[in-house]
């Protein structure tokens, strides 16, 4: 059993926290905001994880797992503080290191006793060191030892728990392999293949595995664009392509492109990086262009199908930025939703979890109860976020209810000849074969 301390309580720190707690370890988990404590104390979780309240719960009730806004308590007697505040954009791109800054100078000033500083969040390359050099800076005696260990987060929203526990891998940087060898530790239980590397190829890891997922998809929508222009199936293209071992089936599926609280921001953040460090990320700018087109993109294909949107009414299944999450971060769905606006259409929608955030950004918007009442008097629905349970509505009792039986799959779910027999005016992401004949 280990004493950890985690600073945040998003996605990535509670779920960090609630695991390792589950693992057996004691973890405070420390943020800023009294309330956000209390309800998480009662089982009031801040954010949609599935599994998550569970593990939360169980873990408090059995004395492992706890929450604080104060340092001095949330640092008392810890032997690990992992930082996992937010990264987000900054003006120009770059990773806004803000939190990171509080969270360095939070610890540093409250350090009593040997520490490893463990950085969660997805950061610049060389921001352990800076880390460091903060916290020498702020610490009140120049005796206390610490070390800095990277250990950049893998987890998906949506199965965030379960990536946790069963990670590809577990991968830590630091100058001081101690420390590293100390964190590894904590991760023996689930028997992952771990990576000890310096800090900076640590840091660097996170970026490059996310800008070459972001690079998968964009680059599978540029194949979809194509296969539309030439008469092709990008689905089955992608069937064909990831069975190829080199190639691999996973993030090939054609759509309305990435959004979220990852790839938009750590992709921008690599090229600035890049940029200011004279190279040249051409293939990084072409994948967030290629990924921000994808949404006009949606726009375009339905604007030729109604022939403009002033006065028609667009039903939207689904806001969150993926399925199994409540996140509206950089979601498509948000721009998609304005540029209709912008052109005069009503806006209908639905989504399992992420109503709630949505209604904090998207103003103007008919929230309905569920996907049919999103249908009922709607000239056309776009498919965004490809929930469970949008795979087996009543498809009939949609089309029924509609104005303009158009349906616009933005995720490629439905099947494209199915929905034509049932008399829908179907398009799809990359289905020219389906849409040619
Ligand atoms: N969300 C993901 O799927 C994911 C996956 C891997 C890595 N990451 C990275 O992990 C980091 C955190 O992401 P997230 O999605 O969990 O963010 P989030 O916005 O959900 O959570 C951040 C948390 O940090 C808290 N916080 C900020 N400053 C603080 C401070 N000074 N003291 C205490 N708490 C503070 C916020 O209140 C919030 O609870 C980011 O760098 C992100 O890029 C995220």
């Amino acid at each position: 059993m280990r004493n950890i301390c985690v600073i945040g309580v998003g996605y990535v720190g509670l779920v960090s926290g609630a695991c390792l707690a589950d693992l057996g370890n004691h973890v405070i988990c420390l943020n800023r905001n009294e309330s956000k404590s209390d309800n998480l104390k009662t089982g009031i979780m801040p954010i949609y994880e599935p599994g998550l309240e569970e593990i939360v719960r169980r873990n408090y009730a059995a004395g492992r797992l706890d929450f604080t806004t104060s340092y001095d308590e949330a640092l008392k007697d810890v032997e690990f503080v992992l930082i996992a505040v937010g990264t987000p954009s900054g003006a120009e791109g770059e990773a806004d290191l803000a939190h990171v800054n509080q969270a360095s100078e939070g610890i540093a000033k409250r350090l009593r006793q040997p520490i490893i500083i463990v950085n969660k969040s997805t950061v610049p390359i060389g921001t352990g060191d800076w880390v460091a050099d903060i916290v020498r800076e702020n610490m009140p005696d120049d005796d206390i030892d610490f070390s800095v260990v990277s250990n950049p987060e893998f987890l998906r929203e949506g199965s965030g728990v379960y990536d946790f526990m069963n990670p590809d891998r577990i991968v830590l940087g630091s100058l001081d392999p101690g420390a590293a060898q100390r964190v590894a530790e904590l991760y023996y239980p689930l028997q992952a293949p771990i990576i000890i590397t310096d800090l900076r190829t640590a840091e660097m890891i996170k970026y490059a595995s996310n800008a070459f997922l972001a690079t998968k998809i964009s680059f599978i929508n540029e194949i979809a664009n194509i296969c539309e222009a030439l008469g092709a199936d990008v689905t089955e293209v992608a069937r064909g392509m990831g069975m190829d071992q080199r190639i691999g089936p996973l993030f090939l599926g054609a759509g309305v492109g990435w959004g979220g609280s990852c790839f938009p921001k750590d992709v921008k953040a690599l090229a600035h990086m890049a940029a200011t460090h004279g190279c040249h990320p051409q293939l990084l700018r072409a994948v967030t262009d290629i990924n921000y087109d994808q949404r006009k993109r949606v726009i375009q294909k339905l604007r030729d199908m109604l022939g403009g949107f002033r006065g028609k009414t667009i039903g939207i299944l689904g806001l969150a930025f993926k399925p199994n999450t409540d996140d509206m971060r950089d979601a498509p769905s948000i721009e998609i939703i304005h540029m209709l606006q912008h052109e005069g259409a009503q806006i209908k929608a639905y989504d399992p979890q992420a109503m709630e955030t949505a209604k904090r950004l998207l103003t103007d918007v008919n929230y309905c109860e569920n996907p049919y009442a999103v249908a009922e008097d709607a000239d056309a629905l776009i498919l965004v976020t490809e929930w469970n349970e949008f795979k087996q509505l009543d498809m009939m009792r949609i089309k029924s209810s509609m104005r303009q039986p158009i349906l616009l799959d933005g995720r490629n779910i439905y099947d494209p000849r199915r929905m034509q027999e049932m008399g829908f005016i179907h398009r799809g992401m990359g289905r020219g074969y389906n849409e040619v004949v």
